[in-house]
């Protein structure tokens, strides 16, 4: 069969924000740049982030950068490697005023400064009053920046292939990324993209659980990807369950509505959190807040005739602060409740949104893995950026408002470390015959529909079993019955047929394609949690209560090869300022 080939310098796999921004920048240098995207750009997830970006741009309370520093490397439960949340936070306000030149929306104070509004564990001068440090286009800002760093790369003439699913990263004998196989979603028909060099942008993989706040093709699949490359995933362990998903659903109900003053209580009408956290309350760090959500409801203190959610008010704001701040809350629970918040509490649980680990870079958001012969290496010609790689500046626990900020700020570091790796290999590598073919093996394992179980109710079966064995509280039996019960799933997806829409035959292969990816990363996610032997940020283990920095202040690293974990080391070094030791965490 002959294959379509395209050549480019550079090709990215995802068109969220952080494939949005490196691709921008790396257009705008005259770079030859594909985003390859399973959906049209404007529909990837980041559309959907509502709260805002961190910058310490101190329109509000003062602030600076070193605070932001300070809160993110506490908020990660000192997991976060200090020298990469430095360049993340030194970076914040740089990078939102760029957004601003290039057109977001954001809202604006009464002076005309962008608005920012209070999130979770954000405090001024290292640990005191709240900060006010999230920069917001009312609760729709992930859609105002996906539109805006869309249109800037129409603009700077970026490639697109739109509705393209990506296969497998092709590589050659001597390690080199060069590309990937791809397939046009509609037709069916495969593709060869040669580039110099191949950045990850695949988002997150929340669709491992039943209710998540994530799209649907949130799937890890470039995770899936480096994994079965042999790269290994770092920190899979750490899962971050929002406190405030819509219950019984999993839309997010953005912690902006905390910030703007909303606040939970239970079923006896308590603000409960004074209890857990009696400083910060509702706007302490997000694995605090959903622990104490999942404590009330388990000592039966939940609302409801189930007594299984908490309720978060927002009606004592009034009409025109809801409304106002919290538009698309308000459509939200609208539609899918019948409910006005400015007249009546939303139903909220803790409910799966982001995945901490992913696909390890250094700052430049170069993919780096432990040799026996040193500390580490670069994967030639492979970068990650976003939630699908970690860096990790979020280390055990991210903050609200720090997605957005990684997303931005290593998209664009990415896209100047490609620039540098261009102008050093000026020409495509060849590449091989096999290369291909080996990635042509994964598509054509689903050319058929045949016998057996459906894809869609093996996907169901893995999510419901990851959402009881994998969730906020996790114990040794608990996760090991649930590697067992994924484990049996895999073993039953060779022989799964695809779903039985005839007349939407690719849409049935690439959700059997997207299975496997997910598998991948639930069986990283599961095993990565049993061998932590201790609490820590969102990773939370009954029969292991404390953190415990003796053994434990390190990441781990998860081969899909034998299911092999690994470990390395924190940086607990920053770039230019004294490290933050590790503290006990209280807000
Ligand atoms: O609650 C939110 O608006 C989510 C923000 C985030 O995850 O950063």
């Amino acid at each position: 069969m002959s294959l379509v080939r395209r050549k480019f310098d550079t090709l990215v796999i995802g068109a969220g924000g952080a494939g949005l921004r490196a691709a921008l920048q790396l257009s705008q240098d005259e770079a030859m740049v594909a985003v390859v995207s399973k959906v049209f750009p404007t529909r990837s997830h980041t559309v959907a982030a509502q709260g805002g970006v961190n910058a310490s741009l101190g329109n509000v309370t003062e602030d600076n950068w070193h605070w932001h520093m300070f809160d993110t490397v506490k908020g990660s439960d000192y997991l976060g490697d200090q020298d990469a949340i430095e360049y993340m936070c030194r970076a914040a306000p740089r990078i939102v005023y760029e957004l601003e030149h290039m057109g977001v929306p954001f809202s604006r104070k009464d002076d005309g400064r962008i608005y920012q509004r209070p999130f979770g564990g954000q405090s001024q001068n290292f640990g005191g009053a709240q900060a006010t440090r999230t920069c917001a286009a009312a609760d729709r800002t992930g859609h105002a920046i996906l539109h805006a760093l869309y249109q800037q790369n129409i603009a700077a003439r970026t490639h697109f292939f739109d509705e393209y699913f990506a296969i497998e990263l092709l590589r050659d004998d001597e390690g080199y990324i060069l590309g990937a196989l791809i397939m046009d979603i509609a037709t069916g028909e495969p593709m060869v993209i040669e580039a110099k060099t191949t950045l990850l942008a695949t988002g997150g993989a929340a669709q491992i659980f039943r209710t998540s706040t994530n799209a649907m093709i949130n799937t890890g699949d470039g995770m899936g990807m480096a994994l079965r490359a042999g790269i290994p995933m770092q920190d899979m362990e750490f899962f971050q369950f929002h406190p405030t998903g819509m219950a019984g659903k999993g839309m997010l109900i953005t912690e902006g509505a905390r910030g703007e003053g909303g606040y939970l209580i239970n079923g006896e009408g308590e603000r409960f959190m004074e209890r857990y956290a009696p400083k910060a309350r509702d706007l302490a760090s997000r694995d605090v807040v959903s622990r104490a959500i999942a404590v009330e409801i388990r000592e039966g203190r939940g609302c409801g005739p189930n007594k299984d959610h908490i309720l978060l008010k927002v009606d004592h704001l009034g009409r025109e602060v809801v409304h106002k701040r919290l538009p698309g809350i308000c459509d939200m629970t609208q539609t899918f409740l019948n409910i006005d918040p400015a007249d009546k509490p939303i139903p909220v649980f803790p409910t799966a949104h982001y995945t901490m680990g992913g696909i390890p870079t250094n700052r430049h958001g170069q993919v780096v893995i432990p040799v026996s012969s040193g500390p580490e290496e670069e994967v030639p010609g492979l970068y990650a950026a976003g939630e699908c790689a970690c860096v990790s500046v979020h280390g055990a626990n991210r903050l609200g408002g720090n997605s957005l900020l990684d997303i931005l700020v290593f998209g664009r570091a990415s896209a100047n470390h490609i620039k540098q790796y261009l102008t050093e290999n000026r020409h495509h590598r060849e590449l091989q015959e096999s290369s291909i073919d080996v990635a042509m093996q994964r598509l054509q394992r689903w050319q058929q529909k045949g016998e057996g179980e459906s894809v869609a109710g093996l996907r169901n079966e893995l999510k419901r079993v990851m959402e009881q064995h994998c969730g906020v509280f996790r114990t040794e039996e608990v996760l090991q019955e649930g590697l067992d019960k994924v484990l049996a799933i895999e073993a039953r997806l060779p022989d799964a047929r695809l779903t039985d829409h005839s007349q939407a035959f690719n849409t049935a292969r690439i959700e059997a394609l997207e299975l496997e990816n997910l598998m991948d990363v639930a069986i990283a996610t599961v095993c990565s949690a049993l061998a932590r032997q201790e609490s820590r940020g969102a990773h939370s283990r009954m029969d292991y209560p404390e953190r415990n920095d003796v053994n434990w202040l390190k990441h781990t690293l998860f081969y899909k090869d034998g299911r092999q974990l690994d470990f390395k080391p924190v940086h607990t070094k920053p770039m230019s300022v004294e490290t933050f030791p590790p503290k006990e965490r209280v807000y």
